[in-house]
């Protein structure tokens, strides 16, 4: 027989297998927009519309039946998809004042201006415009005579509110009109302490999303106040109760839990695990005890990471198993089922409890934040709040405690994503935000790369720069400062405690007055900079330009490494921080090594290869790059220094000059330090934070001939000898640095 007819004739004995084939029409274009296909157009196939910015697709989405048919939510018949434009509400109502332009709603790009009467004073923004999200910028505006005992709550946009008194205990409530959905919560109560209950509620086009630089601070605000808690010594302010939790010997449990089911195509959920690893790294590089949890789920969840387990404590552990969360899994239960997927947390969280004991502090010091990363609404297992309720009562949940648990819920998609839901799931608290939703994955990607602010963090935290494309450049280098004595060539340095400087020895060769001389900390070009005066300057005994004279070497910077106490401390800001010191507890925290790694432990961890990528700071500010050369390469980079025949005749051996002591770089495109740049740090990332290991010294060439300072000029090709720099290794002057700094910073052994 012919294959192919044996083949046709089987085709009938396997009914799945015929329906299978039936696909679904291709008439489904969206004007003035454009759609994609989870499974091309076979039967369960999404189809999902988009549209271009400041229009919205109508339907959103359509399912592939099996009867190779489309289904379109919400109609009964199939409509043609056209994209239409967004609009932001209207107000309903508006206390003591008024507004304009007075319409239903607004196109996207109009004004929306508020005034109000006499006696009452403006508080959110007078002047708000309508986003192409269809959501108002700013804030709502509110008349207020201050006469409550809470402020007036005001009624945000597209709101009706019940209620007019704001006294200890009054109730508002509110509700949408038309056809908004509310998010936030729907009633508010006024507290002893002067704040409303709960979070501002916000009506909504159904259609509407989050733009990810919006989410990125509010999300960024929620989290970091685990991080400011981690400051013991804090001032507490007005509504603090609400803030501090978290003590550095205190726990955070993170429960991911990341949606697998059908709707969610594989390359979405490759994303979500993408970026909530970004967020496990971003996590741990912050010196918190952090435990984290890993549940997917569809139709059930399935826990791959416990936080019982230790490895839920290791950030390489919980990478690891965050990149093998494998899609698969949920093959056979397609469904979305959330309820569930809490309930599995909820499990988790009761033997934690019965392991420690209910009324141990290490349970009920554990503060707990669930990220719950879905791109559909629950459509199996009944009401997710159930689970939610389940788990408030197991942590005891109260006002007291209302910081104990924080719920993120986190919609990504087109298609199933409900305000109503999402808003329901996540925790309310006033001022913050726990329920977004993301037009797509990237979006998400971008959120939690960006998420966490540590601008807060008020504490001595070592080698934290801001690498926010938008950071200044001193943001982006904090612990570098400039060493001025008066009216002579400046100097640079390194922040390495909140009163210690680390900076070169040849800068103060000449000193005659060290009251004359200013170290200024922050932007020297900023309101942010400040001059301190220098209590104490300690430089290396060994350092002697000209102690090798007499062999031919007219200068030798040998232990060129000084340290300057200033006269006061340092305030911690985002402008004024130190750089991480190898071979300190501060350092190994920070490289997340374990305990009783030794100072050769993190030589190896940062001087790693044969060509180290660093950088150094520009007399700009702006941090240039250069590749620290060790090995084999190191004698290639530092052999040329015996060409230089004006400053070393007679060199019989390069390694008189070019002692173990220096790192060396300049070879290829690295950038060449100038003069005023000695003593700066140079400086490596690994997991985002910073590092010293050397400081500059002494080079062949400088790029800096002109006074302008944001211009360099590259060295001749064929110069003679080529450019090379030469930095001070801190692996190499231990002894000395230890010897000065032991009761500044703890070091490991050596
Ligand atoms: C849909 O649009 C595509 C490209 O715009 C076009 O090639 C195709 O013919 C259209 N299909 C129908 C059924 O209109
Ligand atoms: C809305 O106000 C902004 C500045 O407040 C202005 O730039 C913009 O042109 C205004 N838009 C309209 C439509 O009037
Ligand atoms: C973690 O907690 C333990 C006590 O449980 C404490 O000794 C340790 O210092 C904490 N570590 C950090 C980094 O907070
Ligand atoms: C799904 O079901 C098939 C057939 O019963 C089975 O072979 C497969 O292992 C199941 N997959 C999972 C992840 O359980
Ligand atoms: C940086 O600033 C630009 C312009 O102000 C803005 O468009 C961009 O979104 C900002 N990027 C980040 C990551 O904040
Ligand atoms: C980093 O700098 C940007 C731009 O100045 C700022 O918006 C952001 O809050 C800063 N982030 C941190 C972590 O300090
Ligand atoms: C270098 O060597 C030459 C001859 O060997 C000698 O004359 C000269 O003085 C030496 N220079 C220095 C600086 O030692
Ligand atoms: C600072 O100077 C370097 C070269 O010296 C230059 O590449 C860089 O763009 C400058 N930075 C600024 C902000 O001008």
């Amino acid at each position: 027989m012919d294959p192919l007819l044996a083949l046709l004739c089987l085709l009938p004995l396997f009914p799945g297998l015929a329906a299978a084939t039936r696909s679904c029409p291709q008439n489904v274009n969206i004007s003035g927009g454009t759609f994609t296909l989870s499974h091309g157009w076979a039967p369960g196939s999404v189809l999902i519309y988009s549209c271009p910015v400041g229009r919205y697709p109508s339907p959103k989405s359509r399912l592939c039946k099996s009867n190779g048919r489309w289904q379109t939510p919400g109609t009964y018949w199939q409509t043609k998809a056209s994209c239409k434009s967004v609009r932001c509400p209207g107000p309903v109502s508006f206390d003591n004042g008024v507004y304009s332009p007075r319409l239903a709603s607004h196109p996207v790009g109009s004004n929306l201006s508020f005034e109000c009467e006499d006696g009452f004073t403006l508080r959110g923004s007078p002047v708000r415009q309508c986003r192409p999200n269809g959501i108002w910028d700013g804030e709502t505006a509110v008349c207020d005579n201050g006469g409550g005992h809470c402020p007036n709550p005001g009624t945000s946009v597209g709101a009706v509110r019940t209620g007019s008194r704001f006294g200890f205990g009054d109730k508002v409530s509110y509700r949408c009109s038309s056809n908004l959905v509310l998010t936030g919560s729907a009633e508010r109560e006024c507290l002893a302490t002067g704040d409303w209950s709960g979070t501002e509620p916000i009506c909504r086009q159904p259609y509407s999303y989050d733009f990810p630089e919006d989410v990125a601070p509010a999300l960024g605000a929620s989290l970091s106040h685990m991080l400011v808690a981690t400051n013991p010594n804090q001032q507490k302010k007005g509504n603090v109760g609400r803030k501090i939790q978290i003590q550095r010997s205190g726990y955070l449990n993170l429960y991911l839990l990341l949606d697998a089911s059908q709707s969610v195509a594989e390359k979405s959920f490759k994303d979500f695990k993408d970026s909530a690893c970004s967020m496990v790294d971003r996590i741990f590089s912050f010196e918190i005890n952090v435990s984290v949890a890993i549940i997917t789920f569809a139709s059930k969840p399935k826990v791959i990471l416990s936080v019982l387990s230790d490895n839920s404590r290791d950030v390489s552990e919980v990478m690891s198993i965050l990149e093998n969360a494998n899609y698969k899994d949920h093959e056979n239960g397609t469904g979305t089922n959330i309820y569930e997927a809490l309930n599995s947390v909820y499990f988790m969280m009761n033997n934690q409890m019965q392991r420690l004991g209910m009324n141990t502090m290490a349970w009920t010091e554990i503060r707990h934040a669930i990220i719950l990363l879905t791109d559909g609404k629950s459509n199996m297992g009944g009401s997710p709040k159930r689970a939610v309720d389940d788990i408030k009562e197991i942590l005891n949940i109260n006002q007291k405690r209302n910081d104990y648990l924080d719920i993120y819920a986190i919609g990504v998609g087109k298609v199933d994503v409900d305000w109503k839901e999402l808003n329901e799931l996540g925790s309310k608290k006033d001022g913050e935000r726990h329920a977004f939703i993301l037009q797509d994955t990237e979006a998400l990607l971008h959120v939690f790369e960006h998420m966490l602010d540590v601008s807060k963090l008020t504490d001595n935290i070592c080698g934290v720069g801001n690498m926010s494309v938008n950071a200044s450049d001193q943001e982006r280098t904090p612990w570098h400062v400039t060493i001025k004595p008066k009216g002579q060539e400046t100097c640079r340095g390194a922040l390495i405690s909140d009163q210690w400087v680390l900076t070169a020895a040849h800068c103060f060769r000449n000193v005659e007055d060290i009251s004359l001389w200013r170290v200024i900390v922050g932007d020297p070009n900023s309101q942010w900079g400040k001059d301190f005066r220098i209590e104490e300057v300690v430089t290396s005994p060994g350092f002697d330009v000209f102690a090798k004279k007499k062999q031919g070497i007219l200068e030798f910077y040998g232990d060129d490494i000084a340290l300057l106490k200033l006269a006061q401390k340092v305030k911690m800001s985002t402008h004024a921080r130190p750089i991480c010191l190898p071979c300190t507890e501060g350092a190994n925290l920070a490289l997340r090594r374990p305990q009783g790694s030794t100072c050769r432990d993190h030589e190896r961890k940062l001087l790693d290869t044969l060509s180290v990528p660093a950088h150094f700071v520009a007399l700009n500010g702006s941090a240039l790059n250069i590749n620290l050369k060790l090995g084999s390469e190191r004698e290639d980079c530092i052999k040329v220094v015996s060409q230089h025949k004006t400053m070393f005749p007679n060199l019989t051996s390069v390694g008189d000059v070019v002692t173990d002591q220096f790192l060396c770089s300049g070879m290829g495109k690295d950038d060449n330090p100038c003069r005023g740049e000695s003593g700066g740090a140079v400086f490596l990332e690994r997991k985002y934070r910073f590092f010293q290991v050397g400081l500059v010294s002494w080079g062949l060439y400088s790029p800096c001939v002109s006074a302008d300072k944001n211009f360099r000029q590259r060295a001749p090709q064929g110069m003679v000898p080529p450019p090379r720099d030469f930095h001070i290794n801190l692996f190499r002057l231990q002894p000395w640095l230890r010897q000065h700094l032991q009761d500044v910073l703890k070091f490991l052994p050596p």
